[in-house]
Formats: C-alpha cells, structure tokens, sequence
C-alpha cells in the first residue's frame, strides 16, 4: 500500500507497548508537572518527572491523549529522562527523539510536542525548588 507512511520498529513498539504510562503525586515537591498541546492537531501531552534529592530523575510518566507517534515520543521520554539532572533533561531534543524514532517529517511536531513537556515539566520542579522565586499568589 503505497499510500501508507512506513513506520520503524522503535515506533511501533513504543506506540504499542508504551513505557511508563500513569500518574505521579502533583503535591509532591519533588515531582514536576505539564500538560502541553500541539496546536497543529490537538493532541494533548500530560508528563511528569520526580527528582531525587540528589537533583536526578528517578521516575516519570505520562498520559497522551494523541497520534502514536505522539505516544511514542513521550514513551522515548519518559525513559530518556531518567538519571539525569534538570539540565540534561534540557539537552533532550525533539530531533533526538525524532531521530530515534525515525518519524517521517508530517509527524515531526509530535517529538516537539514531547521536548515541550520535558522543558515545561523540569521548569515546573524548578519553581517549587525555589518557592520564593514565585509569584505570590492573590
Ligand atoms: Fe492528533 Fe495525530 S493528529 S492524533
Ligand atoms: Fe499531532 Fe502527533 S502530536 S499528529
């Protein structure tokens, strides 16, 4: 079927046996938060990693409501980040994860997707690290 994309192995099975899918503990001060979305489609992201307090990743997760290649993108994340500092965590990039996954370019959008919720979810742990950095509330 010529009219079909062919998908690699990495993504198929990421997308069918998606690594740490779930929830972490939003309270937990620790654990950094994030919901993106790709405004290109309309998928929506939910990622979260908890830090040790060493300053690494010792777990993480997430629920996406989207494409496979979306699933699997945040799949690749979610393992990619852990071990690692909040500034390594930043050095992740959606080429990486496309690369990895060998997504065709349409679905490029889908690994940036998952780069947003890594920065946004690292940014977020940062802010309750350092509580006065934020903003009062009210
Ligand atoms: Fe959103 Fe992929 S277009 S499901
Ligand atoms: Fe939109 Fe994959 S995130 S098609």
């Amino acid at each position: 079927n010529q009219t079909r994309t062919k998908y690699g192995e990495t993504l198929i099975d990421h997308y069918k046996n998606p690594r740490n899918v779930g929830s972490l503990d939003k309270g937990d001060k620790n654990v950094g938060s994030a919901i993106v979305g790709a405004p290109a489609c309309g998928d929506v992201m939910k990622f979260q990693v908890q830090f040790d307090d060493n300053g690494r990743v010792v777990d993480a997760k997430f629920k996406t409501f989207g494409c496979g290649s979306a699933i699997a993108s945040s799949s690749v994340a979610t393992e990619w980040v852990k071990g690692k500092t909040a500034e390594e965590c930043l050095s992740i990039t959606n080429n990486d994860i496309a690369q990895h996954l060998a997504l065709p370019p349409v679905k490029k959008h889908c690994s940036l997707l998952a780069e947003s919720a890594i920065r946004e979810s690292v940014s977020n742990y940062k802010a309750k690290q350092a509580p006065h950095m934020m903003k009062a509330e009210n």
